[in-house]
């Protein structure tokens, strides 16, 4: 059976916190259910450069080109904020999706019954969501040039720029297509074609597609100002959203409160299939680093663990371990158990990292009994 290598990347903050009880969960599905992994572990973001003096070291940018699934926890901290751009822990995470070109982002929202409570929102606009956020990951105002702040008649200017291709649009596209063809066939592509020339060529690349190749997939646009407006008003009116990654950035922080937490979002990023027929893949939580809650055992791990889940999906042909897990997170929230940000009402006792890891760990046991 093949063994799959995997790079573990803890990272910052509550990283390290939520990665330990991702590794308790790839160890049960090692040791439960067969599947052989080869792990390796390293730094990224802050505790990498107060190692090496930069965010991500070579070797470990040239270990992850070798695995078939990178793991990362988080990266950042206030330590960190005055570093010059390319010192900064973010860049860490931003290097590895560029060197390993991880274009397409995958961000899933998925209300949990159990969860409809949590959520800010009343149940009616939540109960049953599950759409897709497919966020573009190496192009954009990440990456466009020039940028940088420098000399100007006030005192300074500071210059990012928004750039697209039509090759960097036409890839993350057909895989938005693809996926919404797996779904319900419904893709909504929002950027600003109204102000941005960008946003104008993407809005033309994206329909052009559509027409060729996916005249199945039913193809709507949106301003993405509107987008973040219909995603609270109406959420279950969306499949499959694909945007750039600037805007699906923000887009999906807002979609994660649509689950009751930033703690519930994983997300995959993946790149082209090779001629071998691997796929590059890095997952991790959409959340960052909560310095506000390091260190206290508060942290929800669910976005790391459902990260895994979507690993045993696309990295690991293993879609039936995937559900498994789904169930296993499920029977835990439908049981009452919820970490802190869970948690709408004072006075309820919430779950550490460490529990609800427990919790999750035991109801596999129970579960695939
Ligand atoms: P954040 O996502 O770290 O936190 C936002 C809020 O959500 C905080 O109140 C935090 O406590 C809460 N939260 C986040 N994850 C949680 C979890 N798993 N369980 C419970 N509560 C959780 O965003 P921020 O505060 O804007 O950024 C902090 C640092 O993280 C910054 O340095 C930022 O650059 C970095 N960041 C990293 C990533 C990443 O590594 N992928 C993503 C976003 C932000
Ligand atoms: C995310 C984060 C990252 C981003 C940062 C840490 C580079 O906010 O993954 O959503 O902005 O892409
Ligand atoms: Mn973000």
């Amino acid at each position: 059976m093949a063994t799959f290598k995997i790079l573990v990347l803890p990272g910052d903050g509550i990283g390290p916190e939520i990665m330990t009880q991702v590794m308790r969960v790839i160890e049960w599905f090692g040791e439960r259910r067969g599947i052989t992994f080869d792990i390796c572990e390293d730094l990224i973001g802050g505790c990498a450069y107060d190692r090496y003096g930069k965010p991500i070291s070579d070797a470990a940018v040239e270990l992850a080109h070798s695995c078939d699934a990178i793991f990362v926890g988080a990266v950042g901290g206030t330590k960190y904020d005055e570093l010059p751009f390319h010192l900064k822990p973010e860049q860490g995470l931003l290097r590895l999706r560029k060197d390993l070109v991880l274009f397409a982002n995958l961000r899933p929202a998925v209300c949990f019954d159990a969860l409809i409570d949590a959520s800010t929102l009343k149940p009616d606009v939540i109960s049953g969501l599950d759409l897709m956020i497919v966020r573009e990951l190496t192009s954009g105002l990440y990456f466009g040039e020039p940028r940088g702040i420098f000399d100007h008649e006030s005192g300074h200017i500071g210059i990012n720029t928004q750039s697209y291709t039509t090759e960097e649009i036409s890839r993350v596209a057909r895989a938005a297509f693809d996926l919404a063809r797996q779904r319900n066939s419904k893709l909504c592509s929002m950027e600003k074609a109204n102000v941005m020339e960008s946003g104008k060529l993407w809005r033309d690349v994206v329909q052009r597609i559509g027409d060729a190749e996916y005249p199945d997939v039913a193809l709507t646009h949106m301003y993405a100002d509107n987008g973040g407006m219909q995603l609270v008003r109406n959420p279950k009116q969306f499949d499959v959203i694909v945007t750039d990654n600037m805007f699906g950035d923000v887009l999906s922080d807002v979609a994660a409160m649509l689950t009751g937490s930033l703690g519930m979002l994983p997300s995959a990023s993946l790149g082209a299939k090779d001629k071998d027929g691997k796929v590059p893949a890095l997952y991790e939580p959409v959340h960052g680093s909560a310095p506000d809650i390091a260190g206290q055992g508060k942290a929800n791990p669910i976005a790391g663990i459902l990260s895994f889940a979507m690993a045993l999906r696309h990295s690991f042909n293993r879609p039936d371990d995937c559900i498994l897990l789904e169930n296993a997170i499920n029977a835990v929230l439908e049981n009452g158990i919820r970490t802190a940000d869970l948690l709408q009402a004072d006075g309820k006792s919430a779950a550490t990292t460490t529990q609800m890891g427990d919790a999750i760990l035991a109801s596999l046991d129970a579960i695939s009994e």
